[in-house]
């Protein structure tokens, strides 16, 4: 496995293996990687013969209340878990490289509509921080492939978006959510949870599995929304969200489309003490 921190080596390895016809698979990182990043890349490493990983955490993501200071950086022990699971190229830029100009005046990219519902409405700015530093990274890369999570699953549409809406020949590849033994969806975020909220933290996806067969058992989605709200709120957790969405384009379903709408998802997002969690489910009702 190598690693390299500068354009000019990244592009000179992803040029010898094109010059080979050699196809590759991206995966951008945050890094503090868990098992949930690490089945994204043996996703990537099935579906291409090289596999680049980016670990970056963007400061153009981050509200300047959120946690940028804080996010966990655990470079080594990333590297380590990567060259297990046959990495070739590990690309670990810095913000110098990524915006010289500073962040904040950096030309963005901004995907509308879609980045202003649900974790746009919560986090503005987010998406756009986000489409932005990974167009960059993709013009970096050049992937053939890039493969994200579902546990961002709006991240995820965002990106589809943007590449469908920019022309980028790229395929995005979406990636099953990998969760602990008590449901909890993995996230880098877990860590800041203390033993009292991390026992707690397992009724998030508890919530959305009820919420999903109350769906199917005919319950109203105001009253399965407002259900869901309740329990989790009773305890002790600070609701962002609890909504249920139609999966291609986070559209809202109304009562007498549910049945002919082929995937639905209900999403979430909540606090528990100061840290905040989010989560999803895929479900169907039509046969
Ligand atoms: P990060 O939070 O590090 O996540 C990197 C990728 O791992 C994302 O595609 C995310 O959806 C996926 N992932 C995280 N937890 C997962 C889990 N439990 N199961 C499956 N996949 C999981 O998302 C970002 O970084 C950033 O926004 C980024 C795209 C790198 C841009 O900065």
């Amino acid at each position: 496995m190598q690693t390299c921190d500068n354009i000019e080596q990244l592009r000179s390895k992803i040029k010898a293996w094109r010059a080979n016809n050699e196809s590759v698979a991206f995966v951008p990182t945050m890094g503090n990687l868990h098992d949930g990043h690490i089945s994204l890349v043996e996703l990537a490493r099935e579906r291409a013969q090289h596999v680049v990983v980016s670990i970056y955490v963007n400061p153009l993501q981050f509200a300047p209340h959120e946690d940028f200071d804080s996010y966990p950086r655990t470079l080594q022990d990333d590297l380590d878990k990567l060259a297990a699971v046959d990495t070739d190229l590990v690309f670990t830029p810095d913000t110098s490289l990524i915006y010289p100009q500073g962040e904040r005046e950096n030309t963005f990219v901004e995907v509308p509509e879609l980045s202003d519902i649900l974790e746009g409405e919560f986090r503005p700015g987010f998406f756009r921080g986000v489409a932005t530093v990974v167009l960059k990274l993709f013009n970096m890369v050049q992937p053939d492939i890039a493969v994200f999570g579902e546990k961002d699953f709006q991240q995820l549409l965002v990106i589809r978006r943007m590449v469908e809406e920019l022309d980028l020949p790229i395929e995005i590849v979406g990636a099953p959510i990998i969760r602990e033994t008590d449901g909890l969806a993995m996230s880098s975020r877990n860590n800041y949870l203390d033993e009292e909220e991390r026992a707690r933290s397992r009724l998030l996806s508890e919530t959305l599995a009820a919420f999903c067969n109350q769906i199917k058992q005919g319950v109203s989605v105001e009253k399965a929304e407002q259900e869901a709200k309740k329990q989790l709120q009773s305890e002790g957790f600070s609701v962002d969200y609890v909504s249920l969405r139609e999966a291609s384009q986070l559209s809202q379903v109304g009562a007498d489309e549910l049945r002919n709408t082929p995937e639905l998802v209900v999403l979430a997002a909540a606090k528990v003490g100061s840290t905040r969690l989010i989560d999803n489910m895929k479900f169907t009702l039509s046969d």
